[in-house]
């Protein structure tokens, strides 16, 4: 059974107190409450996914990474390789965030190379996709979407997309409080799913799609209920934990209740 996948982008927040409480209460309400329908995984800085991997008992939940480097090994002072990420536990990695696309100039040829190699080492990407205010108010989300995801089928091919997660978040929505109407976001993935089926019918069905940006505890239910998507990327909403657990706690009780109907 395919589990809906929660992740906390815990971005750059945090100190060793902060994921020490967070750990501990995470890892005391999912003994105490199974998760059965969904996936917990943890986007923290590189620093401190080692020590949260380490302390995860019963793999009650997993970690991943926000980035990665394009280069895997040499003199690049300051970055991260595939295989660090590998080394340490790492599950998903988080490549092609708006936040690098903008703040560190990342174009979906660096992406695409990325995504590249954090397939050639087993790990499952997580690809994010989206488009700015500018280009939804210019009917161009479908463009856009499609153009971040064919970068990838022309440089390597298809079979790349096997298995990965693309994480649907619209620029404009991300840390913005405003979420789009859910239908926009059930047509474009539903647009992108038809697209990559036309190539191939298999690797579509391969794909879990997310939807992130701007998720809340009070916005929640409409997403648990949306056929296509398969999982959640949760930014602002994760860094307070007791929020978060709740949110945790209402989606594993939705799914529960949809699983019985
Ligand atoms: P947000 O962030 O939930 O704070 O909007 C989501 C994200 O950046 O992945």
């Amino acid at each position: 059974m395919k589990k809906f996948l929660i992740i906390g982008n815990w971005k750059l927040h945090g100190n060793l107190n902060f994921i020490k409480h967070s750990m501990q209460q995470l890892i005391f309400y999912i003994q105490n409450n199974k998760l059965l329908y969904s996936e917990l995984s943890i986007a923290a800085p590189y620093t401190y996914l080692h020590y949260i991997y380490n302390n995860i008992p019963d793999k009650l939940f997993n970690i991943s990474a926000q980035n990665v480097d394009i280069h895997t090994i040499g003199s690049y002072t300051g970055e991260i390789s595939v295989y660090m990420l590998k080394d340490i536990g790492v599950k998903y990695v988080i490549i092609g965030h708006s936040e690098r696309r903008l703040l560190h100039n990342e174009n979906n040829e660096v992406i695409a190379h990325k995504l590249s190699l954090v397939k050639s080492v087993g790990l499952i990407p997580i690809l994010c996709i989206g488009e700015t205010l500018c280009e939804k108010n210019n009917n161009q989300t479908i463009n856009i979407c499609i153009n971040q995801i064919n970068t990838i089928i022309k440089k390597y091919s298809i079979n790349f997309l096997k298995n990965i997660i693309i994480a649907y978040e619209p620029v404009w929505a991300i840390g913005s409080g405003i979420v789009p109407n859910i239908c926009e976001i059930q047509k474009t993935i539903t647009c992108l799913k038809q697209y990559i089926k036309k190539i191939s019918i298999d690797i579509a069905n391969s794909i879990l799609f997310q939807y992130g940006g701007s998720v809340n505890f009070n916005n929640l239910d409409q997403f648990i209920h949306t056929k296509n998507i398969d999982g959640l990327l949760i930014g602002k909403a994760s860094l307070d934990i007791d929020l978060f657990i709740k949110i945790i706690e209402k989606i594993d009780q939705k799914l529960i209740f949809i699983h019985r109907s």
